[in-house]
């Protein structure tokens, strides 16, 4: 049950809208590896060349297969589709996929996010405006209000809207039938969401970081819808910087393409992306300031770990958060650091990349 009231929510302690805070925050540190889409990114160029259908949408072959059949037979039955709740790093396809649904499925989607979901009526007003089968999209649904939860619960499990009309002793519930619907719902926090809430959801799916070769397949259709052309090893070279995330392959690719119009390059090969990548100062394994301050501290200051997360987000000036859910996972995906109970280690791939010699082979060379 929840009370629908127009009333104004309290403000920030700090007088700010959260949304506002957060925006400056990733203006200000905003990076080309940085896997949060920057705001220039979220106009028509990248909707250009967002994939459309489950056929252009590379890689992620689990998450694929399961997804084909739960459209195959919701399809069969005529029915709406099952809750789904995708999670996994930014960059990785969540929203591309949410949209990709609604087109196989022939219905329209509505795309909002936690943070706009602050009063009751916001989301009320969402629901009642769907079409049957329509798919809400809600980014971000950690961050859900608690009103804005217990009005979903309901609306998810039997399509169904309660809400308090009138105050005190005369105060009645009523309930509204709603159409059936799918909520998708987001993130990059699967930890933070309330039991209740993840339970509703009938597909639970994590999206993981791309392989190269899945990356470069990304690049090279890109270069097409951009009309770039771009060989196998140029794309395999933008691939291997770009952290395992579509997101930043597009945009690492744009860039190399903005140089090497400038340089009048046609064409735009492994040596072309390697140039042009070098001289954005993009890693070759595409690692950015704090990764390799992270592995520098563990290295130089701890002798390779184990070092606690407070220490390693003192050291790097990061929340213990962004540490864990944006820059480990991908650490730990090409093998350069591990997650002991003790802290964090350094491996010998890290100390390789960062240009020290690893500890078993510093014994052996005295
Ligand atoms: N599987 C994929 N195949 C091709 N391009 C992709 C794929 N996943 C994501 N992209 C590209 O990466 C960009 C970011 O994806 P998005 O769905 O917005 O990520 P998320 O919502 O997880 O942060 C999209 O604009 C799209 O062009
Ligand atoms: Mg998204």
């Amino acid at each position: 049950m929840a009370i629908i009231s127009s009333k104004k929510q309290p403000p920030e302690p700090n007088g700010q809208p959260k949304q506002q805070r957060e925006s400056t925050k990733a203006s200000s540190q905003e990076n080309i590896l940085q896997p949060e889409a920057a705001i220039d990114e979220q106009g028509k160029p990248e909707e250009s060349i967002r994939p459309q259908r489950f056929a252009d949408y590379l890689g992620q072959k689990d998450l694929k297969d399961v997804l084909e059949i739960a459209i195959k037979a919701a399809k069969s039955r005529g029915e709406v589709l099952d809750h789904l709740l995708l999670y996994g790093p930014p960059g990785l396809g969540k929203t591309t996929m949410a949209m990709i649904l609604a087109s196989e499925m022939g219905v329209n989607y509505k795309i909002t996010s936690a943070p706009a979901l602050e009063r009751p009526r916001d989301i009320v007003g969402l629901l009642v405006n769907l079409k049957p089968g329509d798919i809400l999209f809600i980014d971000e649904i950690h961050r859900l209000s608690r009103m804005t939860e217990e009005i979903l619960y309901p609306a998810m499990e039997d399509y169904r809207l309660d809400i308090t009309i009138g105050k005190g002793t005369s105060a009645r519930i009523r309930s509204l039938p709603l159409v059936k619907f799918t909520l998708v719902g987001a993130t990059t926090r699967v930890g933070a969401l309330t039991s209740p809430l993840r339970d509703r959801f009938g597909l639970v799916q994590k999206l993981r970081f791309y392989e190269v070769d899945e990356l470069s397949k990304i690049v090279l259709r890109s270069s097409q819808l951009l009309q770039t052309n771009v060989t196998e090893n140029g794309a395999t070279e933008i691939a291997r910087r770009s952290r395992g995330t579509p997101r930043i392959a597009n945009r690492l690719l744009k860039r190399v393409r903005d140089y090497a119009e400038v340089k009048k390059l046609t064409e735009i090969n492994e040596s072309v992306a390697s140039e042009a990548l070098q001289l954005f100062q993009v890693d070759p394994c595409g690692l950015d300031w704090t990764d390799r301050k992270m592995l520098s501290v563990i290295i130089e200051q701890f002798n390779g770990g184990p070092v606690g997360l407070e220490t390693i987000a003192a050291a790097t000036g990061e929340d213990t958060q962004t540490i864990e859910e944006v820059y480990e996972p991908y650490l730990m995906q090409i093998g350069y650091l591990s997650r002991t109970p003790r802290g964090r280690t350094a491996t010998k791939a890290a100390y390789k990349h960062m240009g020290f010699t690893p500890p078993n082979e510093q014994m052996s060379l005295l």
